[in-house]
């Protein structure tokens, strides 16, 4: 994977210490740089000295959204891009780095880029969701997203935040710690990004467009990649296999990213444990498991410790769908990767030995629910002096949101092919959200939101019912663009309760602009009585996006401390599209450092 990747600061002092950080840091990315050593060497010892005593580092980046072909599963397709990669670059940066990254708009499609868990604090103009924080790049025009990265380390990605371009624009977002502090666990090996994807030989676009029109459900992938590759099990894929090439006694941490659309997925390495120590860039706890779960939105770094000998075999690295849906609603395929162990006895030490034994893992049932319930409730917050959870104990606002499908009635002019012929949609608290033509930030900033938005999305359903029992006869949803007003600073809890109109399902739930702690879940129907006696206020884990449990429900709280419109919704895409999605509206906090920084001035227009 190549990338540009340069740094901008006003002293050629510090120009150079980044150029030599990024070298050093940036581990798995070819670089291609030269000048002249001996002299560089110098002026980066000392800078690396001032930018150590600044601790602060600013990284500029490129990227072109432009469109590129490739071929999988014997087909070549013409996709939008960053840079021409699938998955796009990597992106490196060190905590309380700032980040600047240019984007520019090649392509006949609006687009925007999302850094998804960068907490953006005072800088939602950066955050990326179309209409929500911004209007689109339009075709010839760039904008240069710019924030810093506060409080956090680990795995993040970002990804196109309009329509369903995420499906092939996507990459990993590194954070690496500040310089000299170590992780809390035993330094690995080696790291390197392990993204899930979803490989459709349709354009998306033309698959949403349909679907959107029709009023059923889309159509499903065809493929799920690893970093892009679908691997073995699928046609014409072989040679278009992710290997991940280890030394006998070394640990590597995979950066597990699931940018696929629509699938939450299982991911198992045959014969090996993995031991989980961060989500969403926070650590956790570690704990070792053989098989995980991970949602679309959500990041793991696992701990995979190779074996202490040459096991003359090579294993599967697989991931495969979780879903209570009804099958044919979602991709039930499975990807395999494959991990090679370097040959002490061979003359190239990493030569593939053909004809080794081939070792698979066993992987959950499609809609083995009981599995995810466990494996979640093994995430715990570190909790430590240095990493403390930091979960609010008090709790100024709450709210009691439901969560799932419903639909909406068939326009006049229209057949409509969703239940007994009416429209798919999705909806929070019955409402479901319909995206304004004019950016929701933009509307609360300059004071201009009549006709754009309503301050008033319900605090609890306004006709409640029995959500997890026989679903009512009535399945419509209203529509709107609703936001739910916070003062800076409040405590919020949130319980999202999954319904069973239109079948039970898992809804992994992303909030923009904070990190959340998972206090509680469960399932049936929440018991505001006695549920919030079991909540974990000690040591939950903290992340940005959960699961909502198919027929169950989730308790989050988080601190409003960041003034912004903060986007809410379902990381399934073809939920979000159906409306199951919302937004936060904090306002400004008195001090100075309390408010929304003013808009850049190259914030494009609709
Ligand atoms: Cu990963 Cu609103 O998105």
């Amino acid at each position: 994977m190549a990338m540009a990747i340069s740094s901008a600061l006003p002293s050629s002092l510090l120009m150079a210490a980044a150029v030599m950080l990024l070298i050093v840091q940036a581990q798995g990315i070819t670089r291609h740089y030269e000048f002249n050593v001996r002299v560089y060497i110098c002026i980066a010892c000392l800078s690396v000295v001032i930018a150590f005593l600044m601790n602060l580092i600013d990284r500029s980046i490129d990227l072109q959204v432009q469109m590129a072909n490739a071929t999988r599963l014997c087909a070549t397709k013409s996709m939008v891009t960053v840079n021409g990669q699938c998955p796009g670059p990597e992106l490196v940066a060190r905590e309380g780095d700032r980040v600047v990254v240019r984007v520019t708009n090649n392509v006949a499609h609006n687009i925007t880029l999302h850094w998804h868990g960068i907490r953006q604090v005072r800088t939602g103009w950066a955050d990326g969701p179309a209409y929500v924080t911004q209007c689109p790049i339009q075709t010839g025009q760039s904008y240069v997203y710019n924030f810093t990265v506060t409080g956090q380390r680990g795995t993040l990605w970002w990804h196109a935040h309009i329509s369903w371009l995420r499906a092939t624009v996507y990459g990993p977002i590194v954070i690496l710690p500040k310089p000299g502090v170590p992780y809390p666990f035993p330094a690995p090996h080696k790291e390197l990004p392990v993204v899930f994807g979803e490989w459709w030989t349709a354009d998306t676009e033309e698959v949403v467009n349909q679907a959107v029109q029709t009023g059923a459900g889309p159509n499903v992938s065809d493929a799920f990649t690893i970093n892009g590759l679908p691997g073995p099990l699928y046609n014409c894929s072989a040679q278009d296999t992710f290997k991940l090439k280890v030394k006998p006694r070394k640990t590597y941490m995979l950066r597990l990213i699931n940018a696929a659309l629509n699938d939450e997925l299982f991911f198992s390495v045959a014969n090996h444990t993995l031991t989980v120590v961060e989500v969403d860039a926070v650590y956790v706890k570690p704990f070792t498991v053989e098989t995980l779960v991970i949602s679309p939105g959500q990041t793991t770094n696992v701990l995979l410790a190779a074996k202490p000998y040459y096991p003359g075999a090579n294993f599967y690295m697989s991931a495969a769908p979780y879903s209570t849906a009804r099958p044919g609603t979602f991709d039930n395929t499975t990807v395999a990767g494959i991990l090679e162990y370097e040959n002490p006895m061979s003359a190239s030490a990493a030569s593939f030995v053909k004809g080794l034994p081939l070792f698979r893992p066993t992987l959950p049932q499609l809609n083995d629910t009981d599995f995810v319930t466990n494996f979640t409730n093994k995430l715990r917050s570190l909790a430590t002096a240095q990493y403390p959870a930091a979960v609010p104990q008090s709790v100024d606002r709450r709210f009691f949101f439901t969560v799932g499908l419903g639909t909406l009635p068939c326009p006049a002019n229209m057949t409509c092919q969703g239940p007994n012929g009416t429209q798919m949609a999705a909806a929070m608290n019955n409402v479901s959200f319909v995206l304004p033509s004019r950016a929701l930030l933009q509307s609360h900033f300059t004071g201009l939101s009549t006709g754009v938005y309503a301050p008033d999305f319900p605090v609890a359903p306004l006709s409640p019912f029995n959500y997890t029992g026989t679903p009512p006869n009535n399945t419509n949803v209203a529509t709107g663009t609703k936001l739910l007003v916070l003062p800076y600073n409040a405590s919020v809890e949130l319980v999202m309760q999954d319904t069973s109109i239109l079948g039970i399902e898992s809804h992994p739930l992303h909030l923009h602009g904070f990190n959340f702690f998972v206090v509680g879940q469960g399932f049936g129907n929440y018991d505001a009585v006695n549920d919030p006696a079991k909540f974990n206020l000690v040591d939950p884990v903290e992340r940005n996006t959960v699961g909502v449990p198919a027929g169950g429900w989730v308790a989050i709280r988080f601190l409003a401390d960041n003034p912004g419109v903060w986007f809410m919704h379902c990381h399934l895409e073809v939920h979000t599209t159906w409306g199951l999605r919302m937004a936060w509206l904090v306002l400004d906090g008195s001090q100075p450092d309390q408010k929304l920084l003013p808009p850049p001035s190259d914030l494009p227009k609709c």
